[in-house]
């Protein structure tokens, strides 16, 4: 129908996505091979399966067991490199991207080999798709704060590579605040900042995220209707929201994509982007993420624009490029 086709030939921005979130299982299971590393499933339907989730933890335990396959350079290249395919095919022309370093030097991985595959994957798609990039930096918060010192460190020869810092994984317990000297050491460095907060944890942590890792985007920040005050904090200030409709309904952080709060979020004038999160696990990339919320919620094509064009002003890019775009 028209409003599908509207949505999948405007241009469109990608600013919440992690590249290990992007792991299909038939890549999955080809990479497991080429480097003989064994998969809990015995075939791609068996592992599609196994992606029911009832919360965030359950979801990030099959995540991370996933991306144990992921070992050379070229792995990360392939990666990446699928993911950028996916979303030319779905005409989006700007991704910033989140990797989470940790995931895999916990591991016995360089962060070399991570970060090299990455990267070079990313400027082959702007050489070839036009796509321009950012990449951020996640740290994993149910670890400790010297495990995320190290790995700034480690990222410190890639400072040119790297645009932002961010926090991801695990919420409940694992507030902001336990790493408010990493990313006030990150900022005097010269990475921007941003968090996941209000996904599934309290309104706290985004206030938090706000006044302790001082963001400029709060990635989620569902939770934040629970607290008035917040919420005219977040529109007076213009901190963009990076939300997940998909993510959202198959980790249940809502029940139903009808009781999804994007549309009451722009009427309290929030800047809302619509974004993927992990596609590979959550059953659709970035057009399928407009697709489904506008059904769900009867989006208008004007609805449909001012949230493409918020992913332009939320975005990075140079302010003579958001002007092409809003
Ligand atoms: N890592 C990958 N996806 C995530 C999400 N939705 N929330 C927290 N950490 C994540
Ligand atoms: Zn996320």
């Amino acid at each position: 129908n028209s409003i599908n086709k509207f949505i999948e030939y405007i241009p469109k921005a990608e600013l919440h996505l992690h590249i290990e979130g992007t792991f299909e299982p038939e890549l999955m299971f080809d990479i497991a091979k080429r480097n003989q590393k064994k998969i809990k499933y015995n075939s791609v339907d068996d592992l599609k399966n196994a992606y029911n989730f009832n919360n965030l933890q359950e979801f990030l335990d099959i995540y991370y067991a996933g991306a144990n396959v992921l070992i050379k350079e070229q792995d990360f290249y392939d990666l990446t490199w699928a993911y950028l395919n996916k979303v030319n095919q779905q005409n989006v022309i700007h991704v910033e991207i989140f990797f989470d370093p940790q995931t895999h030097t916990d591991r016995g991985i360089s962060f070399d080999t991570v970060i090299k595959g990455i990267y070079s994957a990313l400027e082959d798609g702007k050489k070839q798709f036009g796509i321009t990039f950012k990449l951020i930096m996640s740290f994993l918060r149910h670890l400790d704060e010297d495990s995320a010192f190290k790995t700034l460190e480690e990222a410190l020869p890639y400072k040119n590579w790297i645009s932002a810092v961010g926090l991801d994984s695990s919420e409940i317990g694992n507030p902001p605040s336990k790493f408010e000297r990493v990313f006030t050491k990150a900022r005097e460095e010269g990475f921007i900042t941003v968090a996941h907060a209000g996904e599934e944890g309290p309104s706290e942590y985004i206030w938090e995220a706000i006044n302790l890792l001082k963001v400029k985007r709060i990635d989620h920040g569902n939770r934040c209707l629970d607290d008035e005050t917040l919420v005219k904090k977040l529109a007076q200030l213009k901190i963009p929201l990076t939300l997940c409709p998909l993510s959202n309904l198959e980790l249940k952080v809502v029940k139903d994509l009808k009781d999804h709060p994007i549309v009451e979020m722009m009427h309290k004038d929030l800047l809302v982007t619509v974004n993927s999160d992990d596609p590979a696990y959550f059953g659709g990339y970035m057009n399928e993420n407009y697709q489904s919320i506008t059904d769900a919620l009867d989006l208008s094509k004007k609805e449909i624009t001012e949230l493409v064009k918020n992913s332009f002003k939320a975005s990075w890019l140079p302010e003579e490029e958001k002007e092409k775009r809003i």
